[in-house]
């Protein structure tokens, strides 16, 4: 017999459970196993919020400096490390950097008996 976990809602795919996101984290995920994380999910202020992996000032640019690190040290804003621009956390918007005023693209997200699904 299936599980919630196992299936989910239709159409979405299985990432985490939500709760294994911390506040101020951030984590990677390869949802179609291309060899490198598409999409990073964070928790900020207890909301978890999902974008794709493509920084806007060179589009398709991976962001993280190292597997699941995209928060800046306080966990206050994420960095793209090629050129250290600067995205608020819940918005996306850039506010500091060579791609300022532009945002990230946003993941659809849904969280279902504690399991987090993105849109596949
Ligand atoms: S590619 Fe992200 S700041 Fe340049």
């Amino acid at each position: 017999m299936a599980t919630t976990r196992e299936v989910g809602p239709p159409g979405w795919a299985r990432l985490c459970r939500s709760d294994e996101i911390g506040e101020a984290q951030s984590r990677g995920f390869d949802p179609d196993h291309e060899g490198q994380d598409s999409l990073f999910i964070v928790r900020w202020q207890g909301d978890l919020h999902g974008w794709r992996n493509a920084c806007p000032h060179i589009d398709g640019a991976p962001m993280a400096w190292r597997r699941d690190a995209y928060l800046n040290a306080e966990g206050t804003r994420i960095v793209c490390h090629a050129h250290g621009a600067e995205f608020m956390p819940d918005t996306g918007l850039c506010v500091q950097g060579p791609c300022r005023g532009e945002r990230l693209s946003r993941i659809a997200l849904a969280v279902v008996d504690g399991e987090l699904f993105v849109k596949s």
